[in-house]
């Protein structure tokens, strides 16, 4: 049965009990396909398995094997430098080009101080043409006037996974500063990351801290990084934690694979549990699908009320999850308008397809 590591491969141990039982029943044609058909199954998945452990170390398949034992985050190898983030401001709705802004430019471009701010922060390996960037920002513009930031820190986040994830450290330092030299503040902020880009807001709101002492209005977690961050679990110091910002929330869809596994914010949800998405195809067909749900979700939260249900999240030694429900759980807004004094686990299930949020 080695060779076969593939996360979601996790049911082969029922084939082998199939197996067994069959040894004891007459050879008939059924029983014979009984063998023959997961024998094969076993076989062309071991070798697709084996081809993607192989491939490079983006957008593949993690096996179970290496998801639980990764080191964490080496912070010395950051090799971050200021140049290596853009920021892009849209004023209004209205706005098609974006203005490029520096720390040394933000202040005198006099950005409304009295609306809501909104960053808009990728992950690893991608950049602000990120398919999510534009329709989260056009509902932002829809609920009213409002500031908004692309962070393009691609030059930071797209090396290897180790350096990547090292440099929002420095990445954390550089925003940080940006935010403070724009005038607004910080309380006004709100700071919304996709998986490495989620622990990249956390740092952003320890620095605001550290040169400020003042904290981030909100940040949210659209599924955070889990490799190098949660097994083992990393000190709050070297990942996002709830002492970041006034409210940090987080939306869990990839739990064990590519997102952050235990509960990390003031308020944190794990829609159908956490770990697979409804409509999403096995992880080897289509990777990024269960962590993508995060942002599809979060979006449609700005404009379908769903309601979450408070939960336990139980993880035993095998590092197998639940999220159960509570007996007369509370009940919270799912997303975007949750409230700020939540607190908790919450579960909530969605449908396979868009609409994904149930009223
Ligand atoms: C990341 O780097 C690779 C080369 O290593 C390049 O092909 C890819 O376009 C880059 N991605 C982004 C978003 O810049």
């Amino acid at each position: 049965m080695t060779g076969v590591f593939c996360y979601t491969c996790a049911k082969r141990f029922s084939y082998v009990r199939n197996i067994y039982y069959i040894r004891f029943a007459p050879i008939t044609i059924v029983n014979y396909m009984r063998i023959i058909i997961p024998v094969y199954s076993l076989i062309s998945r071991a070798t697709f398995c084996a081809n993607m452990s192989g491939s490079s170390d983006k957008g593949r398949v993690l096996t179970r094997e290496e998801r639980f034992s990764y080191q964490n985050v080496d912070f010395k190898l950051a090799d971050a430098v200021k140049t290596d983030v853009i920021y892009k401001y849209f004023r209004d709705a209205s706005t098609e080009e974006p203005k490029v802004l520096t720390e040394e430019t933000v202040g005198d471009e006099h950005m409304d101080k009295t609306v809501p701010t909104t960053y808009i922060i990728h992950g690893f390996t991608t950049d602000d043409s990120s398919p999510w960037y534009k329709p989260f920002k056009d509902e932002l513009f829809k609920l009213g006037p409002h500031n908004v930031i692309y962070i393009n820190w691609q030059k930071a986040g797209n090396k290897s996974y180790s350096v990547s994830s090292a440099n929002i450290d420095p990445v954390g330092k550089y925003i940080a500063q940006f935010i403070l030299a724009s005038g607004v503040l910080p309380e006004k902020v709100h700071i919304v990351g996709h998986s490495l880009g989620s622990q990249l807001a956390g740092f952003i709101g320890k620095w605001v801290q550290k040169l400020s002492g003042k904290k981030i209005g909100r940040i949210t977690g659209l599924d955070p990084a889990g490799p190098r961050f949660d097994y083992p679990e990393a000190p709050p110091t070297n990942r996002l934690c709830d002492t970041d910002a006034d409210f940090v929330d987080v939306i869990h869809t990839d739990i064990q694979h590519y997102g952050y596994t235990p509960p990390l914010g003031h308020v944190d949800f794990y829609p159908n549990g956490g770990m697979d998405q409804p409509g999403c195809p096995p992880r080897q067909i289509d990777v990024k699908c269960n962590h993508g749900r995060a942002v599809r979700y979060f979006i449609e939260s700005m404009y379908i009320q769903a309601k979450a249900k408070e939960a336990n999240f139980i993880e035993a030694n095998d590092y197998y999850v639940q999220i159960n429900v509570k007996n007369n759980p509370k009940e919270v807004i799912f997303g975007y308008f949750a409230e700020r004094s939540s607190r908790g686990v919450f579960y909530l299930e969605t449908k396979s397809s868009v609409p994904y949020l149930i009223v």
